[in-house]
């Protein structure tokens, strides 16, 4: 069967089975004022959600920050690599509504782990992020603003992209409910919002 006809994320996930110790050590100090901020801007021992958290570099940034986050991630190599820092869920974010209760988080964190979801299966989870988060709720998720959505060949395998272009990821986030606080905008798109009082 191609890479076509199989579900883009599962590909995708597969594809750090190459080296995902290269992928930590990589990874490790990328842009950390980002988690450093988010954790800041939360009440103390606040409950996070880490959507495809990867080898949880933030996962342990948050712990260390006093919060008490759990981890989402369907990578296998990398839930027990995460499974060091904190709790985590070997599980689909495309089916977290399944997971948890409404209004479980004070924050919601999609760290580049929306990149492999198609533009329908984002909107959907950004409406779940919103019912998984309290009142004033924190959400932060950065995803790629340029190039082409499609498949990339990279060095240790192939992985779909969904591109967000212009103001597109913006819209989505404020069409499924939220006030967006904060845009970066820049080969990633990176958007900060709440959720209002309901
Ligand atoms: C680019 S990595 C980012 C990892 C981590 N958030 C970070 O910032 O280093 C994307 C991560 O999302 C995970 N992921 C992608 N789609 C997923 C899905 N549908 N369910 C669970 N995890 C997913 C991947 O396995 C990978 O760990």
């Amino acid at each position: 069967m191609s890479n076509e006809q199989l579900d883009p994320v599962l590909v995708s996930v597969a594809a750090y089975n190459a080296d995902p110790i290269a992928y930590e050590r990589h990874y490790q100090s990328h842009l950390l004022d980002r988690p450093t901020r988010f954790a800041s801007l939360l009440p103390p021992n606040a409950e996070i959600l880490d959507l495809g958290c990867g080898p949880g570099r933030d996962l342990r940034l948050f712990t260390d920050a006093g919060h008490s986050p759990i981890g989402v991630e369907l990578n296998a190599s990398f839930v027990a690599m995460a499974s060091r820092h904190g709790h985590v869920i070997e599980a689909d974010i495309r089916g977290i509504e399944d997971l948890f209760s409404p209004q479980t988080f004070d924050g919601v964190w999609a760290q580049a782990s929306l990149v492999h979801l198609s533009r329908k299966e984002t909107e959907q989870l950004l409406r779940d992020a919103k019912s998984l988060l309290r009142p004033q709720g924190l959400f932060y998720a950065c995803v790629p603003a340029v190039g082409e959505t499609g498949w990339v060949d990279e060095t240790d395998g192939r992985r779909w992209y969904t591109v967000w272009p212009d103001d597109h990821f913006e819209e989505a986030v404020s069409a499924a409910g939220f006030e967006i606080d904060d845009v970066n905008r820049g080969t990633y798109i990176e958007v900060w919002a709440r959720k209002g009082a309901r």
